[in-house]
C-alpha cells in the first residue's frame, strides 16, 4: 500500500525556515510513476481552500476552480512529446528550442469535465473537444453511460481526459474504456483532475498502468456515500447550479 494519507506540513518556498512556514495539509504521497501531483505550494492550497470552503459562492468557486485547472492543464502539457526545434532570433542568433509534436484532442466526462475545456482552450487554440456522458447513480455510485461524441481521428491523437472528481474512479475508468474501444492506446491518455481519493487512483493505476494521470490533490479517502473527504462536495453542482 504505496500511499499515505493527506499530511500537513510546513508549505512556502524553501528559502524559509520551517519555523517560517505556517502549515497546512497537502496531498498525500502516492508513489506511483504514471500520477504526477501539482507542486503543493502557498498558492494551490490557497486556490484550494476557497474552493473546499462550503461558505464559497459560486461566482468564487468558478474563478479560482478556473485558476487551478489552467495549472493542471499547464502541467500536462509537459507531457506531451516535443522534439528538438532551433529558431533564428531577430539578431541573427540561434536558439536551440522544442517544438511539439503530435496531435491533442480534449475529452471531457459530463457534466463537470466540461469545466476544465476552457481552460485547455486558453492554452491549445482551436483544440477539438470530444465528450463522454457518464453520470454516477446518487443510491450506489455506479457510472452509467449515456453518450459519446469523440473526433473521428482520435486514434491518431493525444488525448487529455478530463474530470475534476476522482472519486471510486468509475467514472474514469469507464471513460478510458470508451476511448480504448475507439483504438486509443492507453499510453496516449493524460487524465487530468483536481481532487482524487487514494483509493480511486489505486485502482485506476493498477487498471492502467501506462496511463498518466496530472492531479492537483490526492485527498484523505470517501465518505459513506463515496464521496470524497475533506473533497469540495459536489463539483457540477457548485460550479454550474448551486
Ligand atoms: C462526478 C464527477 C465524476 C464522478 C466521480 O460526476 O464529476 O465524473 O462523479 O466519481 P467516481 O470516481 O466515483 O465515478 P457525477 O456523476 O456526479 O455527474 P456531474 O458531473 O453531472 O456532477
Ligand atoms: N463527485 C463529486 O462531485 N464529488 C465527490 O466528492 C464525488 C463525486
Amino acid at each position: 500500500d504505496k500511499i499515505k494519507a493527506a499530511p500537513t506540513r510546513p508549505v512556502g518556498p524553501d528559502y524559509r525556515s520551517e519555523s517560517q512556514k505556517p502549515a497546512a495539509t497537502v496531498s498525500a504521497d502516492v508513489g506511483i510513476e504514471t500520477v504526477t501531483v501539482l507542486p503543493q505550494t502557498p498558492q494551490l492550497i490557497a486556490l484550494l481552500s476557497i474552493i473546499r470552503d462550503k461558505a464559497t459562492d459560486r461566482g468564487d468557486f468558478i474563478f479560482y476552480s478556473n485558476r487551478i485547472i489552467r495549472l493542471l492543464v499547464e502541467e500536462g502539457l509537459n507531457h506531451l512529446p516535443t522534439t528538438e526545434h532551433t529558431v533564428t532570433t531577430p539578431v541573427g542568433r540561434p536558439y536551440d528550442g522544442l517544438s511539439f509534436q503530435g496531435k491533442i484532442c480534449g475529452v471531457s466526462i459530463m457534466r463537470a469535465g466540461e469545466a476544465m475545456e476552457q481552460g485547455l482552450r486558453d492554452c491549445c487554440r482551436s483544440v477539438r473537444i470530444g465528450k463522454i456522458l457518464i453520470q454516477r447513480d446518487e443510491e450506489t455510485a455506479q457510472p452509467k453511460l449515456f453518450y459519446d461524441k469523440l473526433p473521428e481521428d482520435i486514434a491518431d491523437r493525444w488525448v487529455l481526459l478530463l474530470d475534476p472528481m476522482f472519486a471510486t474512479g468509475g467514472s474514469a475508468i469507464m471513460a478510458v474504456e470508451v476511448l480504448i474501444s475507439r483504438g486509443v492506446p492507453e499510453e496516449r491518455i493524460l487524465f487530468l483532475n483536481l481532487i482524487a481519493s487514494p483509493e480511486g487512483i489505486k485502482n485506476f493505476a493498477a487498471k492502467f498502468p501506462k496511463l498518466r494521470v496530472v492531479t492537483a490533490f490526492v485527498d484523505q479517502g470517501l465518505d459513506e456515500k463515496n464521496y470524497i473527504i475533506p473533497g469540495l462536495g459536489d463539483f457540477g453542482d457548485r460550479y454550474y447550479t448551486r
